[in-house]
């Protein structure tokens, strides 16, 4: 097996893997602490059945069904992310950390590209350890220790952000998570789920929160991932946020696993 970091603070290529067979213990090993390093690993023309995929999934975790998109035929754990119009569907275009909005998120989530525009649907990756290490030693003492609430709330305005009218279903979560298995820290909000910083008024809100969301956007921080059909990338929410580009109009199907999720802390 080959692991080659990206040239980036986060992912890494895996060449030489064959995710449609059982893998020796050394060699899952040797991907799960390659998975906690570099937060994202891409694998190269996989193409997995749903039982293979959901196989290979169980490498980082446990898959568990994902009642909030509809699944491929036949299968309980796979869902489709599918956009056969060629017309992107809002969320995902949004740097997020998925469903945030649950008491114990995802630990990590495995795409498969099964069809793609002929250009575009790129997927963006960004480190929120790194994120976390690119504040000053005055900000992170200041940002560890706060909470924040969370809500599927792309459908709550702004207005409504900043815990005015947060529903009563909303989460919260540590704004700054560790890792379980790394012990690094990682900032733990994002610009599509999370409604405001519980310690903090609206003011401080309003100039805090956009301030720590938008760390993705620091390219030293990404890296773009460019699929071609029967890729696979498996991601851990707990280090690493990422975005779907909307730029094209062609179908775009993906095939995704999501693992059972851990206690936020
Ligand atoms: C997701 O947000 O989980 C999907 C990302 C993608 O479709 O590239």
């Amino acid at each position: 097996m080959k692991i080659t970091p990206t040239n980036s603070l986060v992912g890494a290529y895996v060449e030489d893997v064959d995710l449609s067979t059982p893998i020796e213990s050394d060699a899952i090993d040797e991907l799960v602490s390659a998975w906690h390093k570099w937060g994202v690993l891409f694998f190269r023309n996989q193409n997995l059945n749903d039982e293979q995929q959901v196989a290979a999934a169980s490498i980082f975790g446990d898959p568990v069904p994902y009642d909030f998109a509809p699944t491929t035929e036949g299968s309980e754990i796979v869902h489709k992310i599918d956009n056969e119009d060629g017309k992107p569907k809002g969320g995902s275009s949004n740097w997020h950390t998925d469903a945030t909005w649950l008491k114990e998120p995802p630990r990590g989530s495995m795409l498969q590209a099964i069809k793609l525009p002929s250009s575009g649907g790129d997927t963006l990756f960004a480190s929120m350890s790194a994120a976390f290490d690119s504040l000053s030693p005055a900000t992170q003492n200041f940002v560890d220790g706060l909470t924040a609430l969370h809500h599927g709330g792309s459908k709550l305005n702004a207005a409504n952000r900043i815990a005015k009218k947060v529903p009563e279903d909303a989460v919260s979560h540590p704004v700054v998570r560790t890792h379980p298995v790394t012990g690094r820290k990682c900032i733990f909000v994002n610009r599509l789920f999370t409604q405001g910083i519980n310690e903090l008024n609206a003011q401080e809100n309003e100039a805090l929160l956009p301030m720590l969301c938008d760390l993705t956007l620091r390219p030293e921080l990404q890296f773009r991932f460019n699929w071609e059909e029967g890729d696979i990338a498996v991601w851990d929410n707990r280090s690493v946020q990422h975005y779907a580009t909307a730029d094209y109009s062609e179908a775009r199907v993906m095939h995704r696993v999501v693992l059972a999720g851990d206690p936020v802390e």
